[in-house]
């Protein structure tokens, strides 16, 4: 491959002595390569990985080719092999095209405006290729090193230089398949009054993470010019900012032939800027916990979302009313950060000492910070004023930082307070107790009446709260396979934990509806208002792109059908904790249907989407998703009917017609279910081929109707037994108008109304042969646990 380049080459510059020129009768076709002396770096022509478009570019000959380190014509690729590279009088590099005869592709920008014939182009060992006008001269008219894409290499600089108005920085690829300019770049922060420097990794125009102070070692700072640069070891090394926003330094290791990351970053959440807002450090070893944390004398602006482990909003002073000028404030140290956030409001002293630097920071009253950077035995004083952001907390390395608190933090922190005790003697201990009792009683009435309020204010509107999709990942421990609660026709539930140990069902839903977000946010707040025993709570969303969550409450037991239908938890549930679920369940689907002013109609009630709590009282599941996923539309659109067989009434079934008596009908299975132990729609009988509806339908007929009470029952109370099952047969009636309301049910069940004769049953001489609707095949032992549905989308 290399020698055929280079053969290739000799071709083409038959009558060149080197093959690292171009001169200016001279050009390089697509398929030409230009090699440097020493055969490490060559330019050509490239395709990125799948990409077909061509570019100009340079990379390692012996290394790894792959590593393209500098792209010309990164926004103007070529869609052909046409592509020309030449040089001009001017001293300008110009790739020409066939799709464009006269107009260069892309070209070098030199200012020099006089023509000379001995312009020459050459790439040097170093991977840099550079213009030369004539031989004397070893001044470069340009060079690729000024302009570098996305990757350093040793010589060159990033900063920038005030003289020439120059600025280095890397910018990322558009992806791994595009080298245009991608969304992701890195300033060295270069304010010569507020060292030390660092670099900003932007994703477009705001600051993505912002890197630890660059070492003094890699820095040249000048009048002209500041600039980091990477060391020259004599091994093959190089930075390179990934299309993903990932800075590597890497380092090419000749024994297993591959590069080998020295260090890269953001590593942690820590990392990306201002993770935890203002005022707050962020440590990443508390990942379990909450990694964001408050400053001494500051507090979560936002509890609810500190609580959910959202620290975006920042943290605030504690105390407003006390004053930290003048006013016997102090400074509490924070250890091993990373310098606060220099860009804003700093200012770098140099030469003082640490009490100095104290002194500077207390004398005004702006200042929020001081720390004291010790280096060659001298030290400096570098203070903030204002907002202290993005400050990460080390294990080992890092700076102490003082923050300004006022006098009542400072009397909290014990070894604080040791201090101030030596100052100002046990006169001022007294006054300050009273002083902190007082304040404390104050406060502790004001905290009380406050959370009065609040609880009285939360009661009166259940907000919907969106959750950040951060909250969502950090309290999913982002998405693990062991918080998975299991998986359904709408998506996967997780179990989550909020910052505050709240525990969380995370559905992640699968499936979008055609619905836009605005659409999805009403209708979630809508069914989030809904509230009742009976009903699983939904706490809240979490919108982001695609993506759509629903927070609920979380249930720590499995559903309905997990005890009802398994031989051993079956005995959890005796008679009078499944009359309780019958009645609970029938006070759910009624406040759906009458007494929320929705008017929700769940069309797919069954066991599985009944939920059961700590105390065993039933929940309802997945009530609103027909609404959230516009059933009815969908069922228009493509001719699919929502619900699960075995629910579902025959009108349902047949014609797709739904109203509240489809859950009528779908309640009264999940009541012939409760009463029998048994599935409707997996009955076996062993001479019948009915199902469990016929089968009720039959011994009612035959006055033996309370043989149907599950066997397992050590006892039960034969007039409510016998309640439930004339109404559960009155709910599936064939005829939708013949089934009682929801209102009626509840009366019927509690005795307070007569229930009238059931007619006979829909399906209940339905054949249990294969193919038959009614009396589909369903896995056996699959259950639901928590929120999950197993709802078919089926055709009919
Ligand atoms: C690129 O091509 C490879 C194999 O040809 C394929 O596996 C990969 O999915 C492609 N990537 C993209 C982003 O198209
Ligand atoms: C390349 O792009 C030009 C316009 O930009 C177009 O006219 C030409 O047909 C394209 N050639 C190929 C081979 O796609
Ligand atoms: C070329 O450089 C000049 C002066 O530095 C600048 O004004 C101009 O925008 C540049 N043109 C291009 C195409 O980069
Ligand atoms: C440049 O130097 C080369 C050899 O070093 C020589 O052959 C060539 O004539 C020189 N060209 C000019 C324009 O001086
Ligand atoms: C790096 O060092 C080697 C020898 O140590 C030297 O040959 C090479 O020119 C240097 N490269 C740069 C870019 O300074
Ligand atoms: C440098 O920082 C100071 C004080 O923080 C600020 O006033 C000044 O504008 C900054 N200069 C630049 C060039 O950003
Ligand atoms: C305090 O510091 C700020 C910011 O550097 C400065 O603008 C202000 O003048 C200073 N105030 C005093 C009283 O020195």
């Amino acid at each position: 491959m290399l020698l055929k380049a280079l053969l290739v080459v000799s071709l083409l510059f038959p009558f060149c002595t080197s093959i690292d020129t171009i001169e200016m009768d001279q050009h390089v076709k697509d398929g030409d390569l230009l090699v440097s002396k020493e055969n490490i770096f060559a330019l050509g022509f490239f395709s990125p990985r799948n990409s077909s478009s061509r570019y100009v570019g340079i990379w390692y000959v012996q290394k790894d080719q792959k590593a393209v380190v500098w792209v010309a014509n990164r926004n103007d690729p070529i869609n052909d092999t046409s592509g020309v590279l030449t040089i001009d009088r001017y001293g300008r590099l110009l790739l020409y095209s066939n799709n464009m005869q006269n107009i260069p592709v892309w070209s070098t920008n030199v200012t020099v405006q006089t023509a000379s014939f001995s312009c020459r182009a050459q790439l040097l060992d170093s991977g840099n290729l550079v213009i030369y006008r004539d031989n004397k001269s070893k001044k470069f008219m340009w060079q690729s090193f000024d302009y570098p894409t996305d990757t350093l290499l040793p010589g060159m600089k990033l900063g920038v230089n005030w003289k020439l108005g120059i600025e280095w920085v890397l910018t990322s690829w558009k992806s791994q398949d595009n080298p245009g300019t991608g969304e992701y770049t890195n300033r060295l922060y270069s304010n010569q009054t507020a060292t030390p420097e660092f670099f900003i990794f932007y994703k477009g125009l705001t600051p993505h993470w912002r890197s630890a102070p660059v070492d003094a070692g890699t820095l040249v700072s000048n009048q002209d010019e500041m600039y980091f640069f990477l060391k020259n070891d004599s091994t093959s090394t190089r930075v390179v900012l990934k299309d993903s926003g990932l800075v590597q330094h890497l380092r090419w290791n000749n024994a297993d032939r591959e590069w080998k990351e020295l260090w890269s970053g953001p590593k942690y959440r820590c990392d990306l800027y201002g993770e935890c807002g203002a005022n707050s450090k962020c440590s990443p070893d508390n990942i379990i916990s909450f990694e964001c944390d408050c400053l001494p004398g500051y507090e979560p602006k936002s509890v609810n979302d500190w609580n959910m482990r959202d620290g975006s909003d920042g943290c605030v002073s504690k105390r407003v009313a006390v004053s930290k000028c003048r006013n016997g404030e102090g400074f509490m140290k924070v250890a091993r950060v990373k310098d606060p956030d220099t860009t804003k409001a700093a200012r770098l002293e140099k030469g003082i000492s640490v009490k100095e630097c104290e002194q500077v920071c207390l004398s005004n009253c702006s200042c929020t910070a001081y720390m004291v950077i010790e280096s060659e035995g001298r030290s400096d004083c570098l203070t903030w004023y204002g907002e202290l952001l993005d400050i990460l907390v080390y294990t080992q390395a890092g700076r102490d930082l003082h923050v300004r608190v006022d006098k009542i933090e400072l009397a909290e922190n014990s070894q604080n307070s040791k201090d101030f005790l030596k100052r100002r003697g046990m006169l001022a201990v007294l006054m300050l107790s009273v002083l902190l009792a007082l304040v404390l009683i104050v406060s502790l009435a004001c905290w009380r009446i406050k959370k009065k309020r609040k609880t009285k204010e939360t009661r009166r509107h259940p907000e919907l709260q969106f959750f950040h999709l951060r909250t969502i990942i950090a309290a999913t421990n982002n998405f693990s396979p062991v918080q998975k609660l299991g998986q359904g026709g709408f998506g996967t539930v997780y179990k989550g934990v909020l910052r505050n140990n709240q525990n969380i069902a995370v559905k992640r839903l699968s499936r979008t509806s055609e619905q836009g977000v605005e659409e999805f946010k009403n209708e979630v707040a809508l069914i989030a208002r809904l509230q009742h025993r009976n009903l699983v709570k939904l706490l809240g969303c979490c919108i982001k792109g695609q993506e759509r969550m629903l927070v609920l409450e979380y249930l720590p037991n499995k559903s309905l059908d997990c005890f009802l239908f398994d031989h051993t938890k079956k005995s959890l549930l005796d008679w009078q904790k499944r009359f309780e679920i019958i009645n609970g369940v029938a006070r759910g689907v009624l406040y759906l249907h009458q007494d929320s002013r929705l008017r929700i109609i769940p069309r797919d009630l069954k066991t599985s989407n009944v939920l059961l709590d700590a105390e065993m009282n039933p929940k309802i599941s997945d009530f609103g998703m027909a609404r959230i996923f516009h059933g009815d539309q969908l069922q228009d659109r493509t001719n699919r009917v929502v619900g699960t067989y075995g629910y579902m009434p025959p009108e349902y079934v047949v014609f797709g017609r739904f109203s509240t008596k489809l859950d009528v009908f779908s309640f009264g299975v999940i009541l012939l279910e409760i009463v029998s132990g048994k599935k409707n729609n997996s009955f076996h009988q062993e001479d019948h081929f009915v199902n469990l509806i016929g089968h009720v339908w039959q011994l009612w007929s035959e006055d033996r109707a309370l043989e149907i009470v599950d066997s397992s029952l050590e006892s039960y109370t034969p007039d409510e037994a016998m309640r439930c099952i004339q109404v559960g047969l009155l709910c599936v009636e064939e005829e939708s108008k013949n089934r009682p309301s929801m209102s009626a049910v509840v009366f019927m069940l509690s005795g307070e109304a007569s229930a009238p004769s059931p007619q006979q049953p829909a399906f209940s001489l339905r054949k249990n042969s294969s193919g038959d609707a009614a009396v589909p095949s369903v896995s056996k032992g699959s259950c639901s646990i928590n929120d999950v549905t197993i709802t078919k989308f089926e055709g009919r």
